[in-house]
């Protein structure tokens, strides 16, 4: 299992970190368009081998995509991050011209890849790599829905006063402050629903601290955030590597599914060696239904802004 992470900003180096501590690829390979810092990175990081008990193979490289060829997983996460008070949308401009282009040059080196995309407007990017690659849409994958799960768990645990191995709850949706949809009503502590436990004011409270986790981020460090973001795309990534079938929600392709077409966004998937093996179809409630269609709404209105060939 070889890995590309494109991006060896916070988030970039965050994913290979963890990647390389599970230890399941045999090389993860780091690019990044500033001389010298990719390198650095994965320099740094192969230091850590002997301390973290890992034999993966971590390579450095200026641009150079060779260095990327055969790659089975390709994660991007360049483009610029966002600063406190923009949202993800903002980023379209600079970031569509930079994810066409990455994506591109790693199809060329690695043409069976199976891409993540990590760079915001994320739902829109993964929208776009749809458009103007011509992949298989199971392999073609947005992270979103692992970090916004991922955090929305730390949100219930907070508030059920629980240990997060306690907890499950699943976020869909578009990947943006006003089109995540927490799944509240299904969510549970140790199968038992949360809303046993918690107020319905409580439960509002925490998908709205759940929708704002990443901008509540930006605002403390001043860009976005890394730990998260990066763990996220390495569980999706070890999903893949070793073919596991877990059950993620991801920005997916969607033709019909859930009603909506010619759109990716967050949706439980089952990955595996194939990427999305299955978008699993959940019956939602009627407000929860509402809350996607919304959101799609949202997402469908970014993608607008992007040029990318007609159907
Ligand atoms: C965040 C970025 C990765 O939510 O979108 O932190």
């Amino acid at each position: 299992m070889k890995v590309t992470v494109v991006g060896a900003g916070a988030v970039g180096a965050s994913c290979a970190e963890y990647i390389a501590i599970k230890d399941f690829a045999s090389e993860v390979v780091i690019l990044d368009i500033k001389e010298g810092f990719a390198e650095g990175k994965a320099m740094d990081l192969m230091q850590t081998a002997s301390l973290n008990n890992f034999d993966t193979k971590i390579v450095g490289t200026t641009n150079d995509y060779s260095k990327t060829a055969g790659s089975d997983v390709c994660v991007i996460t360049s483009g610029i991050p966002r600063k406190p008070g923009m949202t993800r949308e903002e980023l379209i401009g600079i970031n569509a011209g930079i994810v066409k282009m990455v994506s591109a040059s790693l199809i060329e080196h690695s043409p069976n890849t199976i891409i993540i995309v990590v760079s915001n407007p994320m739902d829109t990017m993964t929208y776009l790599v749809h458009k103007t690659t011509g992949l298989p849409k199971n392999r073609i994958i947005g992270m979103g829905g692992a970090l916004d799960s991922a955090r929305f768990k730390y949100r219930l645990a907070e508030a059920l006063g629980a240990p997060i191995s306690d907890v499950d709850g699943m976020v869909i949706g578009g990947h943006s402050d006003k089109g995540m949809v927490p799944l509240i009503y299904k969510a549970a502590r140790n199968s038992v629903k949360v809303s046993e436990f918690l107020s319905a004011e409580r439960m509002e409270q925490v998908v709205q601290d759940t929708k704002v986790g990443g901008a509540t981020l930006t605002g403390l460090l001043g860009t976005s955030a890394w730990y998260a973001p990066g763990a996220a795309v390495s569980a999706m990534v070890q999903a893949i590597a070793c073919d596991t079938k877990k059950i993620f929600p991801c920005s997916a392709l969607l033709e019909g599914e859930y009603g909506l077409n010619d759109l990716s966004i967050g949706v439980p998937c089952v990955l595996g060696a194939n990427g999305i093996e299955k978008i699993v179809e959940i019956s939602l409630s009627d407000a929860e239904k509402a809350k996607l269609v919304e959101s799609a709404e949202g997402v469908k209105k970014t993608n607008q802004l992007l040029e990318v060939p007609a159907n």
